[in-house]
């Protein structure tokens, strides 16, 4: 049975080629002061940075810059981009980037004029807003994270060797997003697959669990063969608009709070990874490809009906005279083989994890409860040993 659910999205996407042509419609919504958040240096090299900034000046605004937010961005970051964003009276956060500059712009948002230590109130204790939030839009230019149109802002605390995302509520989710596929042709092939990854597991958090007849389901599963299918085409022809329009509009549906609505969630795999992350400061998406296969075999047992249903109407695994069980494991094959196909990273050593770390991440691993199974301290260590 579908539960109960209230659904909304605030977020008024501009998708396309043309785009960016629509940035001043929305900058006239918003006061003179703007923040412009962007990464380590990328848009600078392909004419992004500029592009914006004549906007910017087309339509008046004080800028003023806060480059330099690092993949899976810190919390000395944010305290740094809460003076920038108070000492200015900002009226808007723009971010130019991919989910770590969008993520990293909406933890801004809310915590400039938070009283207490964003961290501690935000992140550790899962607190929400009760402060003023400064509005943010969105020009991406990295496909994976669904950060342009949802409420989640992860932080990365490197010495409490913690990386924990606060999902925040509709009031957080940016106000716009600016979304041409062209941007991301200039990603290089590691994070490209990365984040390709980042979306299909996304949708597997949230197909991974329940029992029930689902509406959530079959766009799942449509959102995944479209994504199967673009990725080959993206991995081949970095240029290919169809393909890369294709992912970059999927990513955006995996994780805009649709395909979760009315059904429990699983999001370990996720857990899991940000722990790895916190240790190694690897790429979001290498973490969750590092240890899927060993996760999904763990849980496979637990949750066999949907395994033999991904099988099926995701990887077109042949039923014929086969168990549930066959059929489940050969559609992890195939999956594990379009993995691998990708360039995908499938182990944890070769994003620098070792055993004497393991300890450490399994105590970093939030549990969540929806999954197939009620994972306990010794399953994870058992996932991550299988994952070396
Ligand atoms: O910093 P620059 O120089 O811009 O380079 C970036 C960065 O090194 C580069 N890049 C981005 N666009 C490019 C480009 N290089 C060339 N051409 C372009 N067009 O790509 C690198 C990675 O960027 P990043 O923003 O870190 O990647 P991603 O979009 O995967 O974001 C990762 C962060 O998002 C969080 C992750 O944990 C991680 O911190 N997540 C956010 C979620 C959300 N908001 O819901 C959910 C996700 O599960 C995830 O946890
Ligand atoms: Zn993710």
């Amino acid at each position: 049975m579908l539960g109960n659910f209230t659904y909304c999205n605030p977020t008024k996407l501009y998708f396309g080629e043309n785009a960016l042509d629509f940035l001043p419609r929305e900058l006239k919504k918003y006061g003179e002061n703007i923040m412009l958040c962007y990464g380590g240096g990328s848009i600078r090299k392909n004419g992004i940075y500029d592009q914006v900034i004549s906007s910017l000046q087309e339509s008046g605004k004080n800028v003023y810059e806060d480059g330099g937010v690092m993949p899976n961005p810190t919390v000395e970051k944010l305290y740094e981009g809460c003076k920038i964003a108070r000492e200015n009276h900002v009226d808007l956060i723009l971010a130019v980037g991919g989910g770590s500059v969008c993520d990293y712009a909406k933890a801004v948002s809310v915590s400039a004029y938070s009283a207490e230590d964003p961290w501690e109130k935000y992140y550790l204790r899962m607190e929400d807003v009760d402060n003023k939030i400064i509005p943010v839009g969105c020009v991406l230019t990295m496909v994976g994270t669904g950060s342009e149109m949802n409420g989640g802002a992860v932080i990365t605390h490197p010495t409490q060797k913690l990386k924990i995302g606060h999902v925040f509520g509709e009031n957080v989710f940016p106000k716009f997003a600016v979304l041409n596929p062209v941007f991301t042709y200039t990603l290089p092939k590691y994070q490209k697959v990365a984040g390709i990854y980042d979306i299909f597991n996304h949708i597997c958090e949230q197909y991974f669990s329940g029992e029930d007849d689902n509406t959530s389901d079959y766009i799942a599963e449509g959102l995944m063969q479209s994504l199967i299918h673009a990725s080959e085409i993206a991995v081949q022809n970095p240029t290919d608009y169809e393909a890369r329009s294709n992912i970059m509009w999927t990513a955006t549906w995996a994780l805009n709070t649709l395909i979760a609505k009315g059904k429990s969630t699983d999001w370990m795999v996720h857990m899991i990874g940000q722990s790895v992350g916190a240790y190694t400061n690897a790429t979001h998406g290498m973490t969750l490809s590092a240890v899927s296969m060993a996760y999904y075999r763990h849980i496979c047992p637990y949750g066999l009906s949907k395994f033999v249903r991904f099988a099926k109407n995701v990887w077109n695994v042949e039923t014929g005279n086969k168990t549930n069980e066959q059929v489940a494991a050969e559609g992890l094959s195939a999956m594990e083989k379009w993995m691998r196909e990708l360039g995908l990273v499938m182990n944890i050593s070769e994003l620098g994890v070792s055993e004497s770390m393991l300890e450490g991440i399994v105590n970093g691993t939030r549990m969540m409860n929806g999954g197939y199974k009620q994972l306990t301290k010794s399953d994870v260590m058992e996932i991550l040993k299988a994952s070396l």
